[in-house]
């Protein structure tokens, strides 16, 4: 120890290059590359993002990496491979995946994502948790994005890798994701170090919207100033860029993504029948309650009066309930 950490990074280096060979140059990675042609992923980003495809078979990584000197234990630890309880025999971890790096905020390999091409099984398969790879302390592509963050001033969060590619594809270059979990503490204070400023943009799907809800909590916790963009129902980032192009994801998506407070004033509303007269009243005292919790008296005029329009009632009643309801929350 720890060459024994060495020797998991070199095996998870020699397993990146040989997925990668394969998918490029070899027979096996035919139906890799049809995939990524029919999703409109180039040449150039497979290689930018070192995609590969592992085949379809349970021993082909694990003899190719043993021939180099390494040993079962190692690959086990490096989540490469699975080691059957029964029977104590080795195999591969990844079949008929393509496969995507992951790797740390200093660009090096930690584990993979492999997206199953067809056939059962999950559609996703991550490397299990290992010495390197703890999915709740790293962002999928940060170690490229970091300089455009910085210089952006700005961060999208997505909850795919292939969002993440496909953006990067479309030349949006300040794109991160999370690795298939709910986003962290952890993983907003790697954020907050580059920006304070973040669009959330996950599916339009309830699990997106309640991940948004949850998300945006977090991101506060640590200060960020969050937006959140409004996918139109059925699309992700990946299906709106392939469909739309990267201009409009920009200038429509991420240009037109809702500050918190109209988020949660808008997510809020969804609750209440604003056609019945009492569930109007209900929604506005709380509506009044959210924007009591503002910390700037701006801000909290500001959406006051956007209540105020839209329901014609007097500013002056809206600010008066306000100062109640901080009363009442002292
Ligand atoms: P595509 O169907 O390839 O476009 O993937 P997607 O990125 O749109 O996937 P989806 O919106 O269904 O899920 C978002 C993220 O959740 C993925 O990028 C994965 O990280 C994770 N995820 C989705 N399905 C699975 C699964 O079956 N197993 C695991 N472990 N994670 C998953
Ligand atoms: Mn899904
Ligand atoms: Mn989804
Ligand atoms: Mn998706
Ligand atoms: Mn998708």
């Amino acid at each position: 120890k720890d060459a024994e950490l060495q020797q998991i990074r070199d095996s998870l280096d020699l397993a990146a290059k040989l997925y990668h060979h394969v998918l490029m140059n070899t027979p096996f990675g035919e139906v890799g590359r049809r995939y990524l042609e029919k999703r409109n992923i180039m040449k150039e980003t497979v290689y930018e993002f070192q995609i590969g495809y592992a085949p379809d078979s349970f021993q082909f990584l694990l003899p190719f990496m043993k021939k180099r000197g390494f040993t079962e234990e190692i690959l086990e630890k490096a989540g490469l491979i699975s080691i059957k309880e029964e029977t104590g025999r080795a195999f591969d971890r990844f079949r008929h995946r393509l496969m995507i790096p992951i790797h740390d905020a200093q660009g090096r390999i930690i584990g993979f994502g492999g997206r199953l091409i067809d056939g059962d099984g999950p559609k996703y398969l991550n490397s299990p948790e290992t010495r390197l790879f703890q999915k709740r302390l790293h962002l999928f592509n940060l170690h490229r994005a970091r300089s455009p963050i910085r210089k952006e001033q700005q961060v999208v969060l997505f909850e795919g890798s292939i969002d993440v590619i496909s953006a990067w594809q479309a030349g949006i270059k300040t794109v991160v994701a999370t690795l298939g979990t709910a986003l962290t503490d952890h993983q907003a204070s790697l954020i907050k170090r580059n920006t304070q400023n973040v669009v959330l943009c996950y599916d339009s799907d309830n699990a997106g919207q309640s991940a948004s809800v949850k998300g945006l909590e977090i991101l506060r916790e640590q200060d960020c100033t969050v937006k959140i963009a409004q996918m139109p129902i059925g699309l992700d980032p990946d299906d709106y860029i392939r469909r739309h192009g990267g201009d409009l994801f920009k200038e429509e998506i991420i240009a037109g993504a809702l500050p918190s407070v109209a988020f949660t004033l808008e997510s809020l509303k969804r609750n209440f029948n604003l056609k019945d007269e009492d569930a109007r009243m209900k929604y506005l005292s709380q509506a009044v309650g959210v924007i009591a919790d503002l910390p700037k008296p701006i801000e909290q005029e500001h959406y006051l009066q956007k209540l105020s329009n839209e329901f014609g009632l007097s500013l002056e009643a809206l600010k008066e309930e306000c100062r109640r309801e901080r009363k009442k929350k002292r």
